[in-house]
């Protein structure tokens, strides 16, 4: 019996979104929906994209359309809509703008797709992601944010920067918030399975902490505009999680019920992911310093939470 083929319905065609389809059509992972309120650009990038397949000889599949009804029976919607950073602004600065944005989003969503799994990317991402987990009303297991698997990419590249040695024996883990308070975890990192502690000093650990964090506000002033290679590739990683029911532990912000020792908040934790979406929340032994540090992230996203309004 042909298993129904899953689809991935992607809203905002630009930088991210597009990338995104291209390595999940190329990837042949499902059925890829681009959705954009700008008819002409969905348009095109999905004729752009038809063509690359076509070109690649790859058997994906790409539409596109304005219409939200086109949402309807979508497996997974991928939500990077939204106005992305300018030179020298916050996430947190993305919010009155982009609320309004996700909140339509998830509306529409509720009416046509009632039943997918919802990856936001759009920022502020922790305080969009408990906005999204609110007015769906869907269950947490089905409400994920797309951080720490991007941030641990990066703190991961850093590393083999300064180390001169591959990212592949890299095995980094991001907690917290999507932002300045993320907390790279040097402790539950590895290189070969050995704690990076034993190849950096405290200091060096720091430095690169800090470039992990900036990381992103470093990208924005060059391109102007967000970056879109890695975080396409962050989501598409998440995607291959739940569509291949892997089963994988990666980072992912979710709503909290008391995990970590918090409550009605989003934040970057350790998830185990598969076709349910969030199977599990991994819980690890924090000591006091982490804890701290993860308190004061949550601390942050609950400021930006209480500006929603709801
Ligand atoms: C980034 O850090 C877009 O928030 C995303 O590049």
């Amino acid at each position: 019996m042909k298993n129904k083929r899953t689809k991935i319905s992607i809203i905002g065609a630009g930088k991210v979104g597009a990338t995104l389809a291209m390595r999940v059509a190329e990837d042949n992972l499902g059925d890829v929906f681009l959705l954009d309120i700008d008819k002409d650009l969905a348009y095109g990038k999905a004729l752009d994209l038809k063509d690359n397949l076509a070109v690649l000889n790859c058997p994906g599949k790409v539409n596109c359309s304005s219409n939200y009804t086109r949402l309807r029976d979508s497996d997974i919607v991928v939500i990077s809509a939204g106005f992305f950073r300018q030179p020298g602004m916050s996430r947190q600065d993305l919010l009155i703008k982009n609320k309004e944005i996700i909140a339509k989003i998830i509306s529409e969503i509720k009416k046509y797709t009632p039943q997918a799994i919802i990856i936001l990317v759009t920022n502020p991402l922790d305080v969009l992601t408990y906005l999204t987990y609110k007015l769906s009303k869907f269950p947490r297991q089905r409400i994920m944010g797309m951080s720490g698997v991007l941030d641990a990419g990066r703190f991961s590249a850093l590393i083999a920067e300064a180390l001169n040695i591959s990212s592949q024996n890299i095995q980094a883990m991001v907690l917290g918030m999507h932002g300045d308070l993320m907390l790279p975890l040097a402790r539950y990192s590895t290189i070969c399975g050995i704690p990076f502690t034993q190849f950096l000093t405290r200091e060096q650990i720091e430095e690169l902490v800090k470039k992990t964090r900036n990381r992103g506000a470093e990208i924005v002033s060059y391109l102007k505009s967000s970056a879109y290679y890695a975080p396409s590739a962050a989501i598409f990683l998440m995607l291959k999680a739940i569509i291949n029911d892997e089963k994988r532990i990666l980072p992912a912000s979710v709503y909290l019920q008391g995990e970590y020792g918090l409550k009605d908040v989003c934040l970057g934790v350790p998830v185990r992911m598969g076709r349910e979406g969030i199977e599990e929340i991994i819980e690890l032994k924090l000591n006091k310093q982490e804890k701290k540090l993860l308190q004061e992230s949550a601390k942050k996203v609950k400021e930006g939470i209480n500006k929603l309004g709801i």
